[in-house]
């Protein structure tokens, strides 16, 4: 195990963080129907009065509206905040300069001198990894942020960010990664092992599988929107599974599939950030912390995930 660095270690105190992806999108999360504004401004609220600080947030986000709004929300309290923010590569993006421009532009939306921690949103096809990683070490020297990260970067891809970044004597704080108890490539290929093996925390997103795992979806009721085609035959595979954790869930006193799927999560030692659109879905979220599932728990949750992806 290596030592975790003295910049990064903020990051690996943090057990749960809060998403924003919802705070604008409409493709996806049909931002203006059903919610808007004002719940996502109490769903940030109840998660800091539930001691959730972490945000993730992205430029692309409501085309820039995410990180708005974070700002906005920011400017109403005294509690500080941990800020993590995204670069996308866009493919005319093709210099270092241009992370340095896109985070400015950022926090020129947030209202704030820096952020916490940036990251690459995805890997790029016209920039290669050393070349990011220049990038992400000229934001770490101009005090723009804090530490920096990648997302989506598989386990390869992601080594050599650790090591072009060590080069700059700057520590790969964190790799995103989609993780949930119905994603678990991010552990069968070994990149959970890797990041605990080197200091990189691993954050997981959609950790409630975009809802599925709170149990509220089913054949004769799918999701709305692009997430219904995607999960279509998901869907059908859910009941054992779902039954399992609404068991479990009950022998913890009555903990929710959501709270369920989240603690596994945190279980596995990765940082779950559960998107919520109002503040009951934050409420519930938060109380995924203060207790934890045993291990016999996690191995029946392992297996009863291995049943849904064989
Ligand atoms: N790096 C990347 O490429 C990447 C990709 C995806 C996401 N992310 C980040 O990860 C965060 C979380 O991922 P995600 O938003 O895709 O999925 P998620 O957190 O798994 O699911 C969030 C959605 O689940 C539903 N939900 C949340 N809490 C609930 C509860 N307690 N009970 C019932 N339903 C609940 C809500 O949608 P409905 O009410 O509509 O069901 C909510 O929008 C994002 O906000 C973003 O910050 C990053």
């Amino acid at each position: 195990m290596t030592e975790i660095s003295n910049e990064t270690r903020f990051l690996h105190a943090v057990e749960m963080g809060l998403g924003a992806w919802q705070w604008g999108d409409r493709m996806v999360w049909q931002y203006g129907h059903g919610y808007g504004d004002e719940d996502v401004q109490k769903a940030f609220q109840v998660s800091l009065r539930e001691g959730i600080r972490f945000v993730d947030t992205a430029e692309v986000y409501g085309s820039g509206r995410s990180e708005r709004l974070l700002g906005e929300f920011i400017r109403k309290t005294d509690q500080p905040i941990l800020v993590a923010t995204k670069f996308f590569p866009y493919p005319w993006r093709f210099s270092k300069k241009t992370l340095v421009r896109a985070l400015q532009g950022s926090l020129e939306r947030m209202g704030v001198e820096s952020v916490d921690l940036y990251q690459i949103h995805w890997p790029s096809v016209t920039m290669s990894t050393d070349l990011l990683m220049e990038g992400l070490a000229e934001c770490v020297k101009s005090s723009l942020t804090r530490t920096v990260g990648v997302s989506n970067f598989g386990h390869n891809r992601m080594l050599a960010a650790y090591s072009a970044l060590a080069r700059h004597n700057i520590p790969l704080a964190s790799n995103q990664v989609h993780y949930s108890l119905l994603s678990r490539g991010a552990e069968k290929k070994g990149i959970l092992a890797r990041c605990k093996e080197l200091g990189i925390r691993m954050i997981a997103y959609s950790p409630l599988e975009q809802g599925l795992l709170s149990g509220k979806y089913s054949t004769s009721n799918p999701p709305s929107g692009t997430r219904g085609g995607h999960y279509g035959k998901l869907l059908s595979k859910l009941p054992p599974i779902l039954k399992l954790m609404t068991e479990i869930g009950q022998d913890h006193g009555g903990k929710s599939n959501a709270q369920v799927a989240l603690n596994w999560v945190i279980c596995k030692g990765a940082l779950p950030i559960p998107g919520a659109k109002n503040e009951g879905q934050a409420l519930q979220n938060a109380g995924a912390l203060g207790w934890k599932l045993t291990d016999d728990e996690v191995a029946k949750l392992d297996e009863a995930s291995d049943l849904v992806l064989e």
